[in-house]
């Protein structure tokens, strides 16, 4: 051993190389002296191979000096299986099973920020693990619609809460020297006709709803690289896009990460040259419609590119501020020497993933059976001799499908599973319905007898059984929750809605859990007395839903989305097909900065279950909010307190919620946004103070002739309750 250190000290010894050592190599010199002495070594040819992709997940470094290729992955809510190098069918490795974490609207639906540091935290492990650099996601586009296949990927309807959310997690993975990469940006709010649809829309909307979370990203969350969108916005393609990439992200936001297309979302080359975008990915490489092998140099930032340049019909400014930005991504990843080595499906990962799924479960509906009866929920298995099992989603692997964010999971613990863990032989299965396999683009048909028979049975078992717990919802199935295509019904698929009034006309002792990304039309709620969003919970999901089931959690999740009664009472379908789909080339968002509650709310038109929604099996009481002030000075700030009471008997997690309207604008404002929450815990009796503060900011809306933030003297009022349309108490105060 001693032997061993005095040879290694005489070669470090004998090392004059190591002393002058080329300063891009040395990590304790500025990230930026760096950048310039690498790029000063770098060839033409080297620097345009950095711009786009030679393989599917992978663009080059700089062999010659000894600068690492850049590995992507998706994202977002686990790292997927490794794919092969030129197409996309799976290597086939057996060392890529992970942990599958809960989709990001259940993490949205958690409110909670720390659980989401702790889930960017875990991927960045799991990532190092498996050798990536860039996670591609989390995705924080707008839920405009609950047809839009994605919504599952993406954290709601509120930009507020999207905002809130994305920093945290894009802290926790970076800081293992992995990067996060933001996605769609911007405007992706569907996928029908996502890869050319042109999205009209009101600066006001694109500023007040679009695009904060991504500003958040950029100005709080320093986000190491931003994935540009399929669709176009005001006629020019979202990845290589003037004013949202040049103006807005790299001028505006002073991002100065690297924008990364969308697989395949490039189009032209100067546009590509000159509009920010920095990464191509995904492209045809026959620059029509196939893929021929290898041909990464027929790419747009490839050889036509180098021909542009060239000829000076683009100017090498271009290429230099690319290649800066790919190098700072690289060296802060890639060529991070100081990052740890990761750890894929952990027990701390599961952990994770379990705590996440325990507060993302939404209560939606706990009614007593009959009048002046019980509840179902959470579960007293003292009073039941049978269980049965319900459903399809109850056994289904729905880490698969779904398109990009498919996973190949280590472990995997069922609803049905979860229910058997806790109450064993009592618990009987049926399956129900049949939604066949999830295949991309393509549905599998369901012969009628099919769904009969499986219906029959299931009904005869609920018969005899003394409580029926049906795990429903959609699936990742083409045309559920699903990428390249949007759902086309906004009601349960594969008969389910027959299949729960069946079960119920023959046992009421139903509780409905459904296991979505999206809304779903409910015309059957009425007679079902307990119902609860499940979402989709990754490899614990089995767990955590029997844990709040059974009432060992207590539920906390609160809705990140409204669900409207019928399409047509959501603003994206209020104005005809031009508002949404569009008409197959322009979509215009006449629904305009009327997105979820904020459509319900103005426009007095009640959901189903509201934005904010979730119930829990204790009950909270709000006090009396006393504000510090009545009038808020331009450069001051009013303090709300609100105190919070836990008057049931078992503990419980509340999140509280801060909206402010302005009371009297000179533009149409919605009647309030969310600007506040906190999550707190209380033991029954106790009672916590929560305290919000107000500032100017909180007041604002876009103004779009000045092109800047506003907010107008006059009346506001603060609301604040346990959902946007549960408000427990108002504090009016005025702007001086
Ligand atoms: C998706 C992206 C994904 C990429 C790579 C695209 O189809 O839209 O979200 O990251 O593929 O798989």
């Amino acid at each position: 051993m001693k032997h061993t250190i005095f040879a290694m000290a005489c070669v470090a010894a004998s090392l004059p190389a190591f002393a002058s050592q080329p300063a891009y190599l040395n990590e304790s010199l500025p990230l930026e002296e760096r950048v310039e002495d690498a790029l000063a070594r770098m060839t033409l040819d080297e620097k345009i191979a950095m711009c786009h992709a030679e393989g599917k997940f992978a663009a080059a470094g700089v062999p010659r000096l000894g600068i690492p290729d850049l590995w992507t992955s998706d994202g977002p809510h686990g790292v997927r299986a490794e794919i092969n190098w030129n197409d996309w069918g799976y290597a086939n490795h057996t060392n890529d099973s992970i942990t599958a974490f809960p989709a990001l609207t259940a993490l949205a639906a958690t409110w909670n920020p720390q659980l989401s540091f702790d889930y960017g935290n875990a991927i960045g492990e799991e990532a190092l693990y498996r050798e990536k650099d860039v996670m591609l996601g989390p995705g924080v586009n707008i839920y405009r619609t609950p047809l839009n296949g994605r919504n599952f990927e993406y954290m709601g309807e509120d930009p507020y809460l999207a905002s809130v959310l994305v920093v945290p997690y894009i802290k926790g993975m970076q800081q293992n020297g992995v990067a996060a990469c933001v996605k769609h940006y911007a405007l992706n709010n569907q996928e029908k006709w996502r890869g050319h649809i042109d999205v009209e829309l009101s600066d006001r909307a694109l500023h007040e709803i679009y695009l904060p979370a991504f500003k958040a990203a950029v100005t709080e969350g320093d986000v190491w690289s931003i994935m540009g969108a399929y669709n176009k916005v005001r006629g020019q393609h979202a990845c290589h896009n003037e004013l949202l990439l040049n103006d807005i992200l790299k001028k505006d936001w002073g991002f100065e990460g690297v924008v990364v297309t969308d697989w395949g979302g490039a189009h032209d080359t100067k546009e590509a040259a000159l509009y920010g975008l920095d990464l191509e990915m995904g492209s045809f490489t026959n620059g029509l419609t196939s893929e021929s092998d290898f041909g990464y140099n027929d790419y747009y930032l490839a050889d036509p590119y180098k021909k542009m340049l060239e000829s000076g019909e683009v100017p090498m400014s271009t290429l230099d501020d690319k290649v800066r930005r790919l190098l700072r991504l690289n060296f802060r990843t890639a060529m991070n020497r100081n990052k740890p080595f990761g750890s894929v499906a952990s027990p701390e990962h599961y952990a994770v993933a379990e705590n996440i799924g325990d507060e993302a479960i939404v209560l939606l509906k706990n009614a007593p059976v009959t009048k002046g009866g019980s509840r179902l929920l959470p579960i007293d298995d003292s009073k039941y001799g049978s269980i049965l099992v319900v459903g399809d989603n109850a056994v289904r692997m729905l880490n698969k499908g779904g398109g990009s964010s498919e996973l190949k999971v280590k472990d995997m613990v069922s609803p049905l599973d979860g229910m058997r863990a806790l109450y064993g032989d009592k618990v009987k299965f049926a399956q129900g319905y049949k939604a066949g396999k999830p295949m991309y683009n393509h549905v599998e048909e369901i012969p009628q007898t099919v769904v009969d028979s499986l219906r029959e049975e299931a009904v005869a078992m609920a018969r005899e059984a003394d409580l029926v717990v049906l795990f429903g919802g959609l699936n990742k199935n083409a045309e559920q929750d699903c990428e390249a295509d949007d759902r086309t019904i906004y009601g349960l698929p594969f008969s389910q809605p027959e299949l729960i009034e069946s079960i119920q006309a023959v046992n009421p002792n139903l509780v409905v859990v459904l296991l979505s990304g999206n809304a779903v039309e409910m015309p059957w709620e009425s007679k079902v007395p307990a119902i609860v969003e499940g979402w989709y919970l990754g490899s614990m999901g089995g767990n955590s839903l029997a844990n709040v089931l059974s009432g060992k959690v207590n539920p906390s999740g609160k809705l990140p989305f409204s669900f409207p009664v019928k399409l047509e009472d959501c603003g994206a379908h209020s104005f005809g097909e031009i508002c949404y789909p569009g008409d197959s080339i322009t979509e215009k968002y006449l629904d305009d900065i009327l997105v979820g509650y904020r459509w319900h709310d103005t426009k007095k038109i009640a959901p189903k279950y509201s934005f904010g929604h979730g119930l829990s099996y204790t009950d909270f009481r709000y006090g009396k909010a006393e504000a510090s002030a009545k009038e808020l000075a331009a450069d001051g700030e009013i303090l709300i307190n609100v105190p919070v009471t836990n008057v049931g008997d078992r503990k419980g997690k509340e999140t509280v919620q801060l909206y402010i309207g302005d009371d009297k604008s000179s533009v149409m404002r919605p009647v309030k946004e969310l600007k506040g929450f906190e999550k707190i815990a209380l033991a029954p009796g106790e009672t916590k103070n929560v305290t919000f503060t107000i500032d100017i900011d909180d007041l604002k809306f876009y103004d779009e002739t000045l092109k800047d933030w506003k907010a107008e003297p006059g009346r506001f009022t603060a609301y604040i309750g346990s959902s946007s349309t549960d408000i427990r108490c108002k504090v009016p105060f005025t702007l001086k």
